[in-house]
């Protein structure tokens, strides 16, 4: 199956997109992470996306849509994969269309006054992703690896005032995108991680 998991910063598309993809057994691809892991690498790609993730800007379409093109091509994505946080923008969703047919458009629906709290509180693994809150997570260590948890660079108060405003303006009028298209399908993602999961796997 193709999925794209659509939301906003916060809404809990990393948290998701790990348990769905080792339930379905497909790749979770994350647009972010790769810039991530390159800006760790110092690649070329990696120093270009800084300067925009820095200021919460998107990183310019042609650099992304030609990752991802490249990436859903791999051996391992041949029966179907997930994608976090791409597309982004329309101009990104048709580029995709052009790439591949996409089956269903998860989207995680929250209320955005909740994302400050749980984007500024977040910590990550830096070995596995895996993404935890300070509010229910009191040491450094990841449970599922051990691996040393660190806050991202982006996760200010200010990164994610600008990240919010670019998805307002940018990313959310993908919902009606792919509600046109008839490949949409809303959970509540104001629950329980454990209850969107669950939702999430109802609507699979
Ligand atoms: P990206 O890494 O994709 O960040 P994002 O979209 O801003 O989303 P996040 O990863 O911050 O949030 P999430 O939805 O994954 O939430 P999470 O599960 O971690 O992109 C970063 C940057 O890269 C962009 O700003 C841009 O510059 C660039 N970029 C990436 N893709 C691009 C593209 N396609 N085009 C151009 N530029 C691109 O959860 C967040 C927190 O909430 C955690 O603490 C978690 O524990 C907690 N939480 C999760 N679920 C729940 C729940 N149900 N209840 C309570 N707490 C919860
Ligand atoms: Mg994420």
């Amino acid at each position: 199956m193709k999925l794209v998991l659509l939301g906003a910063p916060g809404a809990g598309k990393g948290t998701q997109a790990v348990r769905i993809a080792a339930h379905l057994n497909i790749p979770h691809i994350s647009t972010g992470d790769i810039f991530r892991k390159n800006l760790k690498e110092a690649t070329p790609v990696g120093l270009k996306a800084k300067a925009y993730i820095d200021k919460g800007q998107l990183v310019p379409d042609e650099v992304t849509c030609e990752i991802v093109e490249l990436r859903i091509k791999e051996d391992d994505c041949k029966n179907g994969f997930l994608l976090d946080g791409f597309p982004r923008n329309i101009a990104q969703a048709e580029a995709l269309d052009k790439m591949t047919k996409i089956d269903k458009v998860i989207n995680l629906d929250v209320d955005l006054k909740a994302l400050a709290d749980r984007l500024t509180g977040r910590r990550v693994c830096e070995k596995c992703g895996e993404s935890y809150h300070v509010s229910t997570k009191k040491d450094e260590t990841c449970d599922k690896c051990g691996g040393k948890l660190y806050q991202r660079a982006d996760d200010t108060l200010e990164t994610v005032n600008s990240r919010l405003t670019v998805y307002e303006q940018s990313t959310a009028p993908l919902i009606a995108y792919y509600k046109d298209k008839g490949v949409l399908v809303n959970v509540d993602g104001m629950q329980s991680i454990e209850a969107v999961f669950e939702s999430v796997k109802k609507v699979l």
